[in-house]
């Protein structure tokens, strides 16, 4: 909740929560202060910098405590530095309900611990924390995924990557491993999509795990195995038809890692080593040695890693070698074929 201490001799301190106070009672209390230019300033130390507004409001604390806050007051009290949709968002999940039902009630009032609530996410949200983690999951390919800061965000890019899987591999029968899993949402989305695929996940990250087990849990896809390893070492022995990643390639000491969500998201899923691809290059090995012939290996990378990727991929000896753009037309997926 903001609060604005007030000290004023005439009405002695008071705290008053300035959010609680409606538009309406505010656009009255601005008129009314149109009349009256001198204000005891010099009787008053007001910490906050709408002072005339705050004095006028000082000297009938009562009244104005007293007026209920609506939703729609809420929303227009809060941080205007983040984004309207977002506040909706952000207040909606504070009320535990959506943006229609809010839409349909605006101009009810809140529970104060509601209001407390969402205050305080707005507050968070201006500092940089993602609307993701505020919320506790993310939308990926039209389903829920819980997310922490134990996992990545699932990116909308990402869903090029399941969109390939889907097409290129037929849809009964394919033995599938999504490596470096995170929150679950590659290989879950594949597990769901393909009810007759066999899916398996796997991440270095024990916290990472737990997250996708209560997806896979969520989404009711218990036949989807979960591994802690690193990369493929550790797998039980077996056969893949697919390897699928969205491996961490960020070069270490990129700007972008101090910039927006990147901030707040584990490092063990941002970044490895100097160029980005110290994972990619062990990855594309040991897949070598899990695929079956033919078998597809499909790997998300950064917008300016595709060439050094599919030349990785040559080396390896791998057939239909090719990159693949997403929507804004920048190269995103690499992949091949294991030769026979
Ligand atoms: C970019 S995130 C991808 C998460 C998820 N697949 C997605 O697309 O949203 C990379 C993931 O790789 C995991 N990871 C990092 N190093 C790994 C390793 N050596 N072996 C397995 N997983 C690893 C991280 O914990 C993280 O969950």
């Amino acid at each position: 909740m903001v609060e604005q201490r007030i000290e004023n001799p005439r009405v002695g301190s008071s705290i008053l929560p300035l959010a609680t106070i409606s538009s309406g009672r505010r656009i009255q209390a601005r008129r009314e202060l149109q009349f009256r230019p001198s204000f005891p300033r010099e009787r008053s130390r007001v910490v906050h910098h709408d002072q005339p507004l705050l004095l006028f409001l000082a000297e009938q604390p009562g009244a104005m405590i007293d007026q209920p806050t609506s939703y729609r007051d809420a929303l227009q009290d809060s941080n205007q530095d983040v984004d309207r949709f977002e506040r909706e968002v952000l207040l909606a999940h504070a009320v535990e309900r959506n943006r229609a039902w809010l839409w349909s009630h605006l101009d009810e009032p809140i529970a104060p611990e509601s209001l407390q609530r969402y205050q305080k996410f707005v507050e968070k949200r201006a500092a940089g924390h993602p609307v993701a983690y505020l919320l506790g999951y993310r939308e990926f390919y039209g389903r829920e995924f819980e997310v922490s800061p134990a996992v990545l965000i699932p990116r909308p890019e990402t869903e090029l990557l399941v969109d390939l899987a889907i097409s290129l591999l037929p849809d009964k029968n394919t033995r599938v491993v999504d490596v470096g899993t995170g929150s679950g949402a590659i290989g879950l989305t594949l597990a769901a999509e393909r009810p007759d695929w066999r899916v398996a996940l796997s991440d270095l990250s024990e916290a990472a795990l737990r997250i996708a087990g209560r997806n896979r849990d969520a989404l009711g896809l218990a036949r989807v195995e979960l591994f802690h390893c690193d990369l493929l070492n550790g797998l039980p022995e077996r056969r893949f038809d697919l390897v699928i990643s969205n491996p961490p390639y960020i070069a270490e000491g990129d700007p972008h890692l101090d910039a927006g969500d990147l901030r707040f998201e584990p490092g063990i899923a941002l970044s490895s080593g100097h160029d980005g691809l110290d994972l990619i290059k062990p990855l594309i090995v040991q897949a070598c040695s899990v695929l079956v012939p033919g078998g597809w290996l499909l790997l998300e990378h950064g917008h300016d890693q595709a060439e050094a990727v599919r030349s990785l991929l040559d080396k390896q000896g791998f057939d239909s070698v090719r990159s693949w753009t997403d929507l804004a037309a920048i190269e995103r997926v690499s992949g091949g074929q294991a030769s026979p």
